[in-house]
């Protein structure tokens, strides 16, 4: 079954929508209110929408934050039954303090179809469509640089390899140094770092390291559709995490997850951009408009594209 077109509309005005309510908070150094702004007009969009939605991917447990939790019910109860993930703020410092990269991003995918991910850390790695094998998390980084830097026909000193700047990646970072490979470090937003790889005008050609598992799900979903390479493994290192798995079903805690694992069958995503960075224009306002640029794909379809949207503020 295909998701109907029509969806990608609504799915688009649904993040624009909460780009914009985000926008509002930007600079204003409060993550949680900036989080909230997104929060609640993503649930108002949502509900507004002819289906029977529910989160699977979202910010938390109900009995954790009245955020969009996961398990709620989205939609106005009539129409197709989708899995939805969502990240309503991605970037919250980046929102907070004013910097590029803020994004407002969803997913949704037929009931049944996207990974119900707990919320801990995922080791991930992402490059555009390579044979199976040749990258893999259960290779040498060594190894998969060398096979990569063979199969794109390149140098190693000309591959480029982004990583979150964060102490758990220091032994990664030197080694990729020792390689001679580019490295592109980024300090938040992890989504966009995997869906650099998705088109060789962000030119980079390889994303790894360990960020939020929820991220690595909703960048799984707009990598499938732009016909890429993911793979990602939970990372559960403490009693509380153990046991929300094992409830969650999962009884291989070291299991590697493929793509195909993670999202199946047809896809919609959706990131529109908050603050300014080099894969998406912020939220421009101008007298009663506002202009939000949105990184959209359609799995079915084959659509991948950055749309640009002027719509009135109050509709
Ligand atoms: P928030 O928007 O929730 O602050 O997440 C930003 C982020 O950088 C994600 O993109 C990433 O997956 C995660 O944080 C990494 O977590 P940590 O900052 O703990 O390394």
């Amino acid at each position: 079954m295909a998701i109907n077109k029509k969806y990608i509309e609504q799915i688009i005005n649904v993040s624009s929508k909460a780009a914009l309510a985000s926008s509002y908070l930007v600079g204003k150094k409060d993550k949680i209110a900036a989080d909230q702004a997104a929060v609640d007009s993503m649930r108002a969009e949502l509900n507004k929408i002819s289906m029977n939605g529910e989160v699977v991917i979202g910010e938390g447990s109900l009995d954790e934050a009245p955020m969009l939790y996961t398990g709620e019910l989205l939609g106005n109860k009539e129409g197709p039954n989708f899995d939805i993930a969502v990240d309503p703020l991605e970037g919250t410092n980046f929102a907070a303090n004013n910097l590029p990269g803020a994004i407002s991003v969803i997913a949704i995918a037929e009931k049944g179809n996207l990974f119900n991910a707990p919320e801990t850390y995922m080791d991930k790695i992402a490059t555009s469509k390579v044979e199976k094998g040749l990258i893999d998390l259960d290779n040498s980084l060594k190894k998969n640089i060398t096979n990569l830097a063979n199969f794109m026909n390149k140098d190693i000193s000309s591959i480029t390899a982004c990583i979150m700047d964060r102490p758990r990646h220091k032994k990664i970072i030197d080694e990729l140094k020792e390689l001679k490979v580019k490295i592109k470090l980024i300090t938040d937003g992890d989504v966009l770092g995997a869906l650099y790889v998705s088109d060789s005008k962000y030119n980079v050609d390889i994303f790894l390291g360990v960020g939020g598992g929820p991220e690595g799900v909703l960048a799984a979903a707009a990598l499938d559709a732009c016909d890429c390479h993911f793979q990602g493994r939970f990372i559960f290192d403490n009693d509380n995490d153990i046991n929300d798995a094992k409830k969650m079903g999962i009884t291989d805690l070291n299991k590697k997850y493929e793509l195909n694992e993670i999202i199946k069958g047809d896809s919609i995503f959706c990131a529109t951009g908050i603050t300014s960075g080099d894969v998406l224009s912020g939220i421009e306002i101008k007298e009663n408009n506002y202009t939000s640029e949105t990184f959209v794909t359609h799995k079915n379809s084959q659509f991948k594209e950055i749309i640009k949207r002027t719509n009135p503020i109050k509709e």
